[in-house]
């Protein structure tokens, strides 16, 4: 799909739509929508005054053969009250518009940005509304969404003094939305299209491509550098582990500069293991490596946007299947790290992989870590599908990643890790156990389990169980993979 900017009128723009917006307030038509409504001779006003038109958020109005205009349609989108308005509104009412016309055979159309609203940031968020709302998840139908396709979106209401800052902003989106449909690319696939090694050979696939540098360290590798935790999943699985390792290094490393590792869970599918899980609603486990997607999406955003800090990925991959090998509750394992863990229930699969990712992410240099997993059905108790979970051991860089989360339009929550929390997962014959024992704060219990391996560096962990997935479309996004997250983590690296 292109995307191009241009300081034409809007009158004199020929498009299939033209595509606007209007706050939910006492008069709904003003601004540049009441100049287009005198072209209209009014018909707006009169929509209004009926109670046709309320600007309520995601409200469509479409106006066939708008009077006074070159356009073949007018599309009026609800934008809800003009205080609350915001960067995520602007994205997701973009792309709500989108996938609207697209349903209606539409195959270009123009967007008019509201007065005063021409800023670089617009363009970045109106990219990444239109980029990601033009994904379907219908890799493997025979019928594609009816071959319908948007080709061509032109940006209005951008004059001259604003066009250079608004392409750069552009650009930033594009970049920014395309890692992110690279996610939830990964994220669609079934399990037998992504098995740890198919997954391994796309991330080597993607860093080539991205200019990054890439190690994949295979199951005999993973042997000799003692992950036992990784490979105490892997066991139950016919499909051989894998550990990704794609490093960014911007062009001018400081010594001693800091080195963020981002360290993402990729369970390509979880059974469960021997602990297996419930037949109902398995198959949606083929997204437990969400955590692992978002990481190489995020890193393959940061090779095109070039921040001043290195960058460093690790990506565990796994099966977590009930085979002859499979481990078993009680299992007692050996972590790369040294610490012995007992493993009490085997669907509590992702921390185990973490713990050794993250180890090896420290022995290669990182000083901050962040990791993202599908971790726990607990935290779709606690937050829904709304919030990512996060949790953190450094309250400094905890308030960094939430205010690039508030930043980049993405809904986060900190949860607690009070010490007593710590408790619970102390082990009876181990040092750790893997699940708490049985006092509820699973999403805690978690999360305490995986900094016990970061120690030290400054830790966030992000459960992404909730919300890597849509078990609903919405208006803006396709039914599946949301691809959360890798914004809110382009923007902590950009600002660090
Ligand atoms: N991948 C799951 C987490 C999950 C569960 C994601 C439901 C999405 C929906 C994870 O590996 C898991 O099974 N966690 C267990 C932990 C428990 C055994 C302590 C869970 O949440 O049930
Ligand atoms: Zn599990
Ligand atoms: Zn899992």
């Amino acid at each position: 799909m292109q995307i191009t900017l241009d300081t034409k009128s809007y009158a004199a723009v020929e498009t299939e739509a033209l595509v606007t917006y209007v706050f939910e307030e006492g008069e709904p038509i003003q601004g540049r929508v009441a100049d287009i409504d005198a072209a209209l001779g009014g018909l707006l006003k009169k929509l209004a005054a009926g109670g046709e038109i309320n600007g309520k958020a995601l409200e469509f109005t479409l106006v066939h053969a708008p009077a006074g205009l070159k356009a073949a349609r007018l599309l009026l989108v609800g934008a809800g009250k003009r205080d609350a308005f915001n960067g995520a509104t602007l994205r997701k009412l973009a792309g709500a518009a989108l996938r609207f016309l697209k349903a209606r055979s539409v195959k270009n159309l123009a967007f008019l940005v509201r007065e005063g609203g021409a800023t670089a940031e617009a363009a970045q968020w109106l990219a990444e509304g239109l980029i990601t709302a033009n994904f379907e998840t219908d890799k493997y139908k025979s019928e594609k969404k009816n071959g319908k396709e948007i080709d061509a979106v032109t940006i209005l209401g951008f004059g001259e003094p604003e066009k250079a800052s608004g392409e750069k902003g552009l650009v930033v989106g594009r970049t920014v939305a395309e890692a992110q449909n690279f996610t939830r690319d990964l994220v669609n696939e079934p399990s037998n299209k992504l098995t740890p090694r198919i997954l391994a050979e796309k991330a080597e696939a993607m860093a080539k491509e991205a200019g990054l540098a890439v190690e994949i360290l295979d199951e005999k590798k993973i042997a000799d550098l003692k992950m036992g935790a990784l490979l105490s999943v892997a066991q139950g699985s016919v499909e051989p582990p894998r550990m990704i390792v794609v490093t960014y290094t911007p062009a001018t490393a400081k010594p001693g500069a800091p080195v963020i590792g981002l360290v993402g869970k990729a369970v390509t599918f979880d059974t469960g293991g021997i602990s297996i899980k419930p037949a109902d609603g398995m198959e949606k486990m083929k997204y437990d490596m969400a955590g692992g997607a978002t990481m190489l999406g995020a890193i393959r955003a940061l090779a095109a946007l070039k921040p001043q800090v290195k960058v460093i990925c690790v990506v565990p991959a796994t099966e977590n299947m009930p085979g002859g090998k499979a481990q078993k509750p009680g299992d007692i394992q050996t972590a790369m790290s040294g610490k012995t863990i007992e493993v009490l229930n085997t669907d509590a699969e992702g921390r185990l992989i973490l713990a050794d990712a993250i180890t090896y992410a420290k022995q290669l240099g990182v000083t901050h870590i962040v990791d993202a997993a599908t971790l726990t059905g607990a935290i779709v108790v606690a937050l829904a599908n709304i919030n990512v979970g996060v949790f953190g051991s450094n309250q400094e860089f905890t308030d960094k990643l939430l205010a690039s989360a508030k930043a980049a339009g993405e809904k986060m929550w900190q949860l607690p890790m009070d010490d007593e929390y710590r408790e619970f997962i102390k082990g009876s014959f181990a040092d750790i156990q893997n699940i708490g024992s049985g006092k509820g704060g699973g999403s805690i219990t978690g999360a305490w389990f995986i900094r016990e391996f970061a120690g030290d560096t400054p830790w966030i962990h992000l459960d992404i169980a909730g919300t890597a997935w849509n078990d609903d479309a919405k208006p803006w996004l396709a039914k599946g993979p949301t691809g959360v997250a890798l914004r809110t983590l382009v923007h902590l690296v950009q600002t660090f």
